[in-house]
């Protein structure tokens, strides 16, 4: 089976890491794994069956270590389904993570708020999502080995994973807004119209990327936590640019906070 084959290789690597959380670092929020300790890095070319991330900005290397206290293993580099190559990658990626022994993940991004009030520059919790890709990520056969045909969506975004970085928040003083993660395939931007269309169905921000995944973990009963970093207003909602370079940009300002935040998310995981 490919996803054994990585795991496999994964521990010929780096024999004796035990991770119990994996991460998934999204657009210009590499630097994230810069500060793992006692780092193994592995080039995803080096891991068989591994997709080879496509995007400027998505580095494409697993960085095991030890961060907040806690054992990780960091995607460092994603695959998004606009890329074209469907999405085997991104079941390879999260399931080689729960075969290694990480029971939960923490999936990042960056994305376009919805909302006037949470600005560029800030991290939003991801509450629950709205998959818009106009596909799904379990669509084939059944893997059974994995999980169910019809997994439950219900409280993907894990609640007590939520109070624990809502907790760390509060603990290191970094404002963190929460609210409803709406994906659509891109790589288009969206149209002003698509903006007021998902605001009415309860939207908060809006990117490219993520759900997949998240459906991905549930499947397999890895737990989930999401943080988007708020890199423009969505189109329509303000007059700001967007683009790719902005995107980089904005998360990069940004990305300050969303290490504190997961570094204190997983100094509470790991009490
Ligand atoms: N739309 C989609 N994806 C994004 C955006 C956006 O406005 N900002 C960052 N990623």
């Amino acid at each position: 089976m490919p996803v054994e084959k990585a795991a496999a290789a994964v521990r010929e690597r780096a024999p004796g890491a035990a991770p119990r959380v994996g991460i998934v670092l999204g657009s210009g929020l590499g630097g994230l794994a810069d500060r793992i300790e006692d780092a193994v890095a592995i080039p995803y070319a080096e891991l068989p069956g591994f997709p080879r991330p496509g995007v400027h900005g998505h580095a494409g290397r697993l960085v095991l270590g030890r961060l907040g206290g806690v054992e990780v293993a960091c995607l460092q580099g994603r695959v998004h389904a606009y890329e074209g190559q469907g999405t085997d990658g991104v079941r390879m990626l999260i399931r080689t993570l729960s075969r290694i022994g990480c029971e939960a993940v923490m999936l990042t991004c960056a994305a376009g708020s919805l909302r006037a009030e949470v600005g560029p520059g800030s991290v939003m919790m991801i509450a629950d999502h709205i998959n818009l890709l106009g596909t799904n990520p379990l669509v084939g056969p059944n893997d059974d080995e994995f999980g169910p045909r019809f997994p439950s969506m219900v409280d993907a975004w894990d609640p007590e994973l939520r109070a624990m970085l809502s907790q760390a928040a509060g603990r290191v003083g970094v404002p963190l807004a929460e609210g409803v993660y709406c994906a659509f395939l891109g790589p288009s931007f969206e149209t002003p119209a698509e903006v007021r269309m998902i605001r009415t169905l309860g939207a908060d921000a809006v990117g490219m990327s993520t759900v997949p995944e998240c459906i991905v973990a549930r499947h397999c009963g890895l737990r989930v936590l999401g943080m988007a970093v708020i890199t423009n207003l969505g189109v329509g909602i303000g007059d700001g640019e967007v683009s790719h370079d902005q995107t980089l940009r904005a998360a990069a300002a940004a990305a300050a906070d969303l290490e504190r935040l997961a570094v204190a998310f997983l100094e509470e995981y790991g009490r």
